[in-house]
């Protein structure tokens, strides 16, 4: 009530002559003294009327950002989470490494790799729709067996990652959370900003305030090369030509990493992976549903250039991407930044990761088929301009100089081993899953 006296003594003071009501000039005070309290009665009554709607209304919903921070909260605060985050972070090299996109395919084989060697790892991923969600679990579940926690969030939750920065102090971030894939983004344009803007800001927004600050590594992606003609591709070569959104968001993920390295003199290294495949690889990719096609039966379509141009990728085996990403983990230098500030220029670096011998697609499919015992239903159309390109090929001597990077793994031998892992993981459904 005593809060209310100030509002109805100012409502008081509102000149009392609105709408047809005409005072007239010679009123006695009696008749204004009963308009005021008459007003001021109704006043009263309109203002309790509102509290009281106020009171009994139910909280107006959180955004979405919110609402995940703090069910994320909720569920993270727990000393068990905690002792969780804290065993799986646990390192005997020194070297603990926040892996994003853990339970993707690149992430959880790095994760792994990590692990296997004695560096602390904590996983996280948002385990979303994009594929099927079975197989982000299993890999889940094959790292828990590795003494990896891969907790469940977003890199745009801010509050979870503070969490876990608080939790565990991370030498370094293998930043492999993103949406994938070039022609999805014409039906989920939005996802592509969200996770490959949006979230990696959130993430060097975390990284760059923490202290010590982590040297973070993170995935570019061929596809930043577009519509350059120049083989094969050098990281010196113009990457200002997207063929998709996909590789546009890439492209913006390097410029962003080199302003969070300039502004706050975060370590920052971007790999730009070319055509990654292997076991527990990604079911979107040509290489995976050209098997599961072929398996069924089904026809697969193999893409053509303009004028039957050969379409070719630099197909690289994820164990050799993950040595890759390993040797760039070993040999970033400590970021200069602590708590926001920047104490000296940091180590900046862009590497191709690619295989250097381009396969044509028509290759890979003949390849399959040798391994799955089963001749495909081909039909040849010419590639639409939806985002991919005719050609990828990696010059690889920058990553080969610095970080003493070389493929060993040919397309045979490679999707051999892929083959082997498909058959066994959907025959027995898991029950012999293993990398
Ligand atoms: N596989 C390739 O051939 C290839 C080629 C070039 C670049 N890349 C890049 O390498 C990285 C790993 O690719 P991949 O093939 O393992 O893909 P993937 O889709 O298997 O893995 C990405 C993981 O990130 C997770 N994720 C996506 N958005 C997230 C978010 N906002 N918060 C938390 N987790 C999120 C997904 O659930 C997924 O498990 C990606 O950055 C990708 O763009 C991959």
């Amino acid at each position: 009530m005593t809060q209310l006296k100030p509002i109805l003594s100012h409502l008081d003071s509102i000149p009392s002559t609105p709408g047809k009501f005409k005072p007239e000039k010679s009123f006695s005070y009696f008749y204004r003294l009963r308009l005021h309290s008459k007003l001021t009665l109704w006043s009263f009554i309109f203002i309790v009327a509102i509290v009281f709607f106020v009171l009994i209304s139910p909280p107006s919903p959180a955004p979405e950002t919110t609402r995940r921070s703090l069910q994320m909260a909720g569920k993270n605060t727990g000393s068990d989470w905690e002792n969780r985050v804290r065993a799986s972070g646990r390192s005997k090299t020194g070297r603990v490494v926040l892996v994003t996109g853990a339970a993707g395919f690149v992430g959880a084989h790095v994760s792994a790799a990590l692990k296997r060697r004695g560096d602390g790892v904590v996983g996280l991923d948002n385990f979303n729709k994009y594929y099927e969600i079975a197989l982000k679990e299993s890999r889940k579940l094959l790292l828990e067996k590795d003494g990896v926690f891969v907790v469940k969030g977003d890199i745009n939750d801010g509050v979870l990652l503070r969490k876990l920065f608080e939790t565990v102090s991370f030498t370094h971030v293998m930043h492999l959370a993103a949406q994938a894939g070039v022609r999805y983004a014409m039906k989920n344009p939005s996802s592509y900003i969200q996770s490959n803007i949006a979230g990696f800001v959130n993430l060097l927004e975390v990284c760059k305030s923490s202290n010590p600050q982590p040297a973070v590594i993170w995935a570019s992606s061929s596809s930043v090369y577009g519509l350059n003609s120049k083989v094969p591709f050098s990281e010196k070569d113009r990457t200002d030509q997207p063929a998709s959104l996909y590789a546009a968001t890439k492209k913006a993920g390097e410029e962003i990493a080199h302003s969070y390295n300039h502004i706050y003199g975060l370590s920052l290294t971007g790999l730009r992976f070319f055509t990654v495949y292997g076991p527990w690889g990604r079911p979107d990719m040509a290489y995976f549903f050209f098997t599961k096609n072929i398996l069924k039966g089904k026809s697969i379509t193999i893409f053509e250039g303009v004028d039957h141009g050969t379409v070719a990728r630099d197909f690289t085996y994820i164990d050799d991407v993950v040595k890759g990403c390993v040797a760039a983990l070993d040999t970033a230098k400590k970021s200069t930044g602590s708590g926001g500030k920047k104490n000296g220029a940091a180590q900046f670096r862009i590497f191709n990761l690619g295989n250097t011998s381009p396969v044509p697609v028509s290759k890979l499919v003949s390849i399959l088929e040798k391994h799955l015992k089963v001749k495909a239903k081909k039909k040849v159309v010419t590639m639409p301009r939806n985002g991919d390109v005719p050609f990828t090929h990696a010059n690889i001597s920058l990553a080969s100089k610095e970080l003493g990077y070389k493929p060993t793994t040919d397309l045979e031998a490679g999707l051999k081993k892929f083959v082997k892992w498909y058959l066994n993981y959907y025959d027995s459904k898991k029950k012999h899953a293993s990398w």
